[in-house]
């Protein structure tokens, strides 16, 4: 072919690569409030930092029909592209080529640029919207699934993957991203099941709508498959943008720091006063975070989720850290089932990528009751002491006000290793609270009284002053420090400086055995 000839071809088939399956099914995609699968990446990467792969790959089906239905690209675009001036390797279903769906040409491409992702050591994010393996190639169709959940695993705690769900994602297709770090939903477009309402309707006799079965706030809410939520396909990409910028490209890096502009010292008087008189009153564990890291730095994960724990990234004085901070305002901060699940995959995420974990401490205990024991609170607490135990990285834990019970063992205490254990004046460290204790080792005294009440109010307020204050655990050097509220930021930055250098391991083993 003469030169002229080749490049006009070239520049032809670039040109159609850039329109999936035509016009028709890109105006379908933009009708249903969809973006296409360039359009997102155009809003994810930085401009004009896209390197496309594999632009020319079509399917080798030659069974249904398919010879005559060639579409360059096969359904998904694959890249390495630059988020915040660092880089990122991307997939992107395109669901105007065959409804995105998955073959073995599709595989491979996803599978290439997955492998790089893991050499280069960089984050892989994955843009779902697809329905499913292709039914046209049959079992391929599956065995390049497997392909892709082996690689994800292989990926895990290597390099960080991100999901977003931005259309259907069914079947063992949700697979992938279970498999990832972070599922990002987009609320009305995106849904997530195993199977869809005709067969739960079929199997169960349940009849549900796609968007309750599988939509974005009941993964983000009810499920806690999704960890974040957004309006929009434009906001999806957004918030994933954002999140890069807490977390480092590998398990070899350090998160990114951004220079603050927020005094590293400065007082916050309000904290003063913050925790209520009454032990027993509520109030805003997230206002305490907002009140101490840097401001405007605070992305919380699964914000809707599990809310009576706090979880997500922030910043204090330009250094990432992760934090897991019980929310008084919410079941009073109890320990249950779904917060346990929660905290203990956000800290080993923290883990597996050198950010410090900080954990702010208002618990009552573990939440007592039938359905909690019967749904595995047992395993599914020890989860979360196992998450604790195993981390590495530096960990500060701060005792607000309540610190009961097996509560206390497993929230970051001394014991399971946290290197530097605060606590504020208002801090209460014992086997439960004076009511119950007092209830259980006082039983037949408080009964023999002449005034059983005051009798009863008398030796809760001798407990109060003899356990509930941070006191016996400073004298044993349980916590290294008691200190005034308003100055938590000056103290947490202190310290995260000073274990900057921190080296722990863990034995040498093939991998440790957490309860699942
Ligand atoms: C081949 C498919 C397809 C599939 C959709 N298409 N699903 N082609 N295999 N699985 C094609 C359609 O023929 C159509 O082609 C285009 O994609 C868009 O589909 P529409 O139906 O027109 O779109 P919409 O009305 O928006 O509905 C989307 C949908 C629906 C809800 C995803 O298409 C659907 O239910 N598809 C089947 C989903 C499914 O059961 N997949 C298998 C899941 S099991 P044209 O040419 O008209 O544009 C699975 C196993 C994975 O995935 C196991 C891994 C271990």
């Amino acid at each position: 072919m003469k030169m002229n000839d080749g490049i006009k071809r070239l520049n032809k088939m670039k040109e159609q690569a850039q329109h999936g399956g035509g016009e028709q099914r890109i105006k379908k995609q933009h009708e249903a409030g969809k973006l296409t699968a360039r359009e997102r990446l155009n809003i994810l990467l930085d401009q004009n930092s896209f390197q496309e792969f594999d632009a020319f790959v079509t399917h080798r089906i030659y069974d249904f029909g398919m010879q005559d239905k060639k579409i360059l690209g096969d359904g998904v675009i694959t890249g390495i592209g630059k988020v915040n001036g660092r880089s990122v390797a991307v997939f992107s279903h395109d669901f105007t080529a065959y409804g995105g769906t998955l073959s073995e040409t599709f595989g491979q491409k996803v599978n290439k640029i997955m492998d790089l992702a893991l050499k280069m050591g960089i984050p892989i994010i994955g843009l779902n919207d697809s329905g499913g393996a292709r039914i046209q190639e049959g079992v391929v169709s599956l065995a390049a699934y497997a392909e892709i959940f082996w690689r994800n695993t292989q990926a895990s705690g290597v390099i960080p993957q991100i999901s977003a769900i931005m259309g259907p994602c069914a079947g063992g297709a949700v697979y992938s991203p279970a498999l990832t770090d972070f599922i990002f939903m987009v609320k009305g477009t995106s849904y997530m099941f195993i199977t869809g309402p005709e067969v739960v309707k079929t199997v169960t006799h349940e009849e549900v709508t796609f968007d309750e079965l599988g939509g974005a706030q009941i993964h983000a809410s009810k499920s806690g498959v999704a960890h974040c939520v957004t309006d929009n396909d434009e906001q999806c990409m957004n918030e994933i943008r954002k999140l890069l910028s807490y977390i480092p490209l590998n398990n070899l890096e350090e998160p990114p720091f951004i220079e603050s502009d927020d005094e590293p010292n400065r007082e916050d008087e309000e904290l003063n006063s913050i925790i209520p008189d009454d032990p027993n009153k509520p109030y805003r564990m997230k206002d305490v975070l907002l009140h101490i890291v840097d401001r405007d730095s605070f992305f919380e994960i699964h914000k809707d989720y599990a809310q009576n724990i706090i979880v997500g990234f922030a910043r204090l004085d330009g250094q990432v850290v992760g934090l897991i901070a019980q929310e008084p305002s919410i079941m009073a901060g109890v320990l249950d089932i779904h917060s346990s699940i929660k905290a203990s995959r956000f800290i080993r995420f923290c883990d597996c990528f050198n950010i410090p974990i900080i954990t702010f401490e208002d618990v009552p205990g573990f939440l007592p009751g039938v359905l909690q024991e019967h749904g595995g609170i047992i395993k599914h607490g020890a989860k979360l002491l196992y998450a604790y135990c195993e981390a590495t990285v530096p960990k500060i834990t701060i005792i607000t006000r309540k610190s009961y019970g097996g509560a206390y063992c497993v929230l970051g205490s001394k014991q399971v290793r946290a290197d530097i254990n605060l606590a504020w004046p208002t801090a209460e460290l014992a086997v439960m609270g004076p009511e119950g204790a007092v209830n259980i080792t006082y039983r037949k005294e408080i009964s023999e009284a002449q005034d059983s009440k005051s009798a009863r109010k008398q030796l809760i307020d001798d407990y109060r002053d003899k356990f509930a204050n941070p006191y016996i655990a400073a004298a044993r050097g349980y916590v290294d420090d008691i200190i005034e509220p308003k100055q938590t930021r000056r103290e947490l930055i202190k310290y995260l400086n000073i274990l900057k250098t921190k080296r722990d391991k863990m034995p040498p083993k093939k991998h440790g055995n957490i309860p699942l």
